[in-house]
């Protein structure tokens, strides 16, 4: 760590975990977590099978004042010794994005302290960072429920996207295929554990966009595969082992085609560019990891996976998404500020 440290409270109501944090540090990190409290709505969600926007945005309402003031209690700092107040100012669900904006503006305006709107996506790519203090440029993989690109990071301003999904996000196809299964909700964890006993080659089923040119990705195809062989199989039983073993296999060919053209792109504009960090929720799946890996070593990279707590939603990685705005000397933003529901992390390259 170089320079001033920067301790910024960070806020996290996007989606359906309501987060947190207080982190110091100075860019490119690491940096040290003073605090992390995640309240995941999870058990709210699920008899819907999915989070419902307006239940995720009251829920948000009800606790973040608590999860503030005890992310500081636990940090033994009072607000008038942070530097700056984060939030995610989006993409996500509009209504929980408000409130924890909103809420972090009026902090703000009441201890005299700078607002850091934050991009979500930036939290997840600039994680590798707060845990592994990695240098630019590295090569992004962010894998969540709601986003699944391939992103060049030369800096935080110096994005260039390589592929992205056409259709469903990685973390949605593990939801899609869990409910399919019947599996419960959250889809990924379960699904993984599921395809831990079952056997991959079981079932034969499409690998999206498999040898295609560029490095978008595609898995609604895959989904409907999954849902036709559950269909055939309710006359004659599948097991739900082997299908989730044999979803997950096919999840991991398509995502590691796609991640060996990403590497040849980011090579083209970062010729001694060798890191691949891994983002989002789903780079919490293991088998994914350890696929990954393995490309890695075949193509001269190496990987950087936070932790599991670090990769799903959380509000560290808001935090340091404010300690590196701050490291860099730049401004706090104007409280006028409007949430934003969608907010691409790259324009296409
Ligand atoms: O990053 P995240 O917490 O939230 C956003 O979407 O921003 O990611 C949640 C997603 C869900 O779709 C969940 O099913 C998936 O990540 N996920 C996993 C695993 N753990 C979480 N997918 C596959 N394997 C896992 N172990
Ligand atoms: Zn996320």
């Amino acid at each position: 760590m170089s320079g001033k440290a920067w301790t910024v409270l960070g806020i996290e109501t996007s989606c359906d975990e309501t987060a947190a944090s207080v982190v110091r540090g100075s860019a490119p990190g690491p940096g040290e977590i003073l605090s992390n409290i995640v309240f995941s709505q999870t058990e709210a969600h699920a008899p819907y099978g999915g989070v419902v926007p307006e239940i995720a945005s009251r829920a948000h309402l009800e606790i973040l004042d608590t999860m503030i003031e005890r992310a500081l209690t636990d940090a033994g700092l009072s607000l008038a010794e942070v530097d700056g107040i984060a939030a995610t100012a989006g993409p996500g669900l509009i209504g929980g994005v408000m409130v924890g904006l909103t809420t972090a503006k009026a902090l703000a305006l009441g201890a005299g302290k700078p607002l850091i709107a934050v991009n979500h996506l930036m939290g997840h790519a600039m994680t590798a960072r707060m845990t592994h203090g990695v240098e630019f440029p590295f090569l992004l993989l962010l894998v969540s429920g709601g986003h699944c690109q391939l992103v060049g990071v030369g800096g935080p301003e110096d994005l260039h996207l390589y592929g992205s999904t056409i259709d469903d996000a990685v973390g949605e196809a593990f939801d899609k295929a869990a409910k399919i299964l019947g599996l419960p909700y959250p889809g990924g964890p379960a699904v993984e554990q599921a395809a831990k006993t079952g056997n991959s080659r079981a079932y034969d089923l499409p690998r999206p966009m498999k040898g295609r040119d560029g490095a978008d990705f595609s898995f609604s195809g895959l989904k409907t595969a999954l849902r036709l062989l559950a269909q055939d199989g309710a006359k004659g039983g599948i097991s739900v082992e082997d299908a989730a073993a044999s979803f997950q296999a096919a999840v991991i060919e398509s995502l590691i085609d796609r991640t060996r053209a990403g590497m040849a792109l980011f090579r083209r504009d970062f010729p001694r560019g060798d890191v691949l960090v891994v983002a989002g929720g789903v780079a919490a799946n293991q088998a994914i990891g350890a696929a990954l890996a393995k490309l890695a070593g075949e193509e001269g990279f190496v990987t950087r996976i936070p932790p599991p707590k670090l990769c799903t939603d959380n509000a560290a990685m808001i935090a340091w998404a404010g300690v590196e705005r701050l490291s860099a000397g730049r401004a706090g933003d104007a409280l006028g500020l409007s949430p934003m529901a969608r907010w691409p992390l790259a324009a296409p390259a």
